[in-house]
């Protein structure tokens, strides 16, 4: 075996491309990716074409019931999670009950449970865990803390942070799983994680209570009916009468969105949620 890192990856969505990338390519000096964990083989094999594209052999795949088998043949030394945000929890304390360190996407997890058995097992194991909030790399962001912390814009007394979403983006927060709380928190836990890491980051504090009131008064069916708008179809992805509609995406539009959901449909939609598809696929924790 090389002395290069070797990282396991489980939840081969879009968002898995950038750690792909990042192992396969930018620091394949250093890195090696092993394998590929997930409940769509489709979107598993569709990443190993993208390697075999780049000249990279493919990485064996595993299902979601065979992640205990992959981390045993594979030997990972991290587990990179990129899945449905409430299932982050379950890989993120599996993989270090079997002595694997994990870099997990944001959010850590969506409830309170989930977090204390998360600390519980990094305490138990010794094992580390570093969530990705890359917002801090992005340049403003990293400029603004140093600004902050050298003292040029004096002492923050107070904060006041808004973040506007364009109709296109934030549609994306309501198209998929993301728009359902059990899946993601919601928008307060799934996106605005960022903020509240941003803040804290940008002036090196931590809160000691937190509140938050919100309301859903722009997205969705009721609210857009409300407003004096329909939209009569179910999905856009190859309706007419979808086209021009500012809250639309066509599945089609992208080869990775065709390859990753659009042929993956049949796969997925057989599956009620993702809690749903870890007992489904024999998930044991
Ligand atoms: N840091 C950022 O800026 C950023 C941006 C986008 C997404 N994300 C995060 O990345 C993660 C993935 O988001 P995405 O946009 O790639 O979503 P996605 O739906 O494209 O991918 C999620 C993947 O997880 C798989 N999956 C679902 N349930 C599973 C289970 N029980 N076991 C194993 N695999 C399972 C799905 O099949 C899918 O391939 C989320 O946690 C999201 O919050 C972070």
């Amino acid at each position: 075996m090389s002395d290069k890192k070797r990282y396991a990856l489980v939840g081969t969505g879009s968002r898995a491309g950038m750690f792909v990338d990042a192992v396969t390519a930018s620091y394949a000096e250093s890195a090696e990716l092993v394998a590929f964990c997930d409940i769509s083989q489709v979107r598993m094999n569709w990443y190993n074409a993208q390697l075999v594209e780049r000249g990279c052999a493919p990485l064996p795949t595993y299902p979601a019931s065979q992640f205990d088998q992959m981390i045993q043949e594979t030997h990972p030394d991290m587990i990179i999670v990129s899945t449905v945000d409430s299932t982050h929890h379950l890989y993120i304390i599996r993989a270090m009950e079997l002595g694997c360190d994990v870099i997990s996407e944001k959010p850590m997890t969506t409830n309170l449970d989930a977090l204390k058995a998360i600390y519980d097992t990094i305490e138990r194991t010794g094992k580390h865990l570093r969530v990705t909030f890359n917002y801090r790399y992005a340049p403003a962001y990293t400029h603004l803390r140093k600004l902050i912390l050298e003292g040029i814009v004096g002492r923050p007394l107070a904060v006041d942070f808004s973040w506007m979403l364009d109709t296109s983006h934030g549609a994306d927060y309501f198209r998929r799983w993301h728009r359902e709380k059990e899946n993601s928190g919601g928008l307060l836990v799934h996106k605005a994680t960022h903020h509240f890491d941003l803040v804290n980051w940008w002036i090196d504090s931590y809160p000691q209570d937190v509140f938050a009131m919100g309301n859903l008064l722009f997205y969705g069916r009721k609210n857009a009916e409300a407003r004096g708008e329909h939209y009569p179809y179910e999905r856009y992805t190859g309706v007419e009468a979808a086209k021009g509609d500012p809250f639309a995406l066509s599945l089609e539009d992208k080869a990775v969105y065709k390859g990753l959901y659009l042929n993956a449909e049949a796969e997925t939609l057989a599956i009620l949620s993702p809690q749903d598809a870890c007992q489904s696929v024999g998930c044991h924790w």
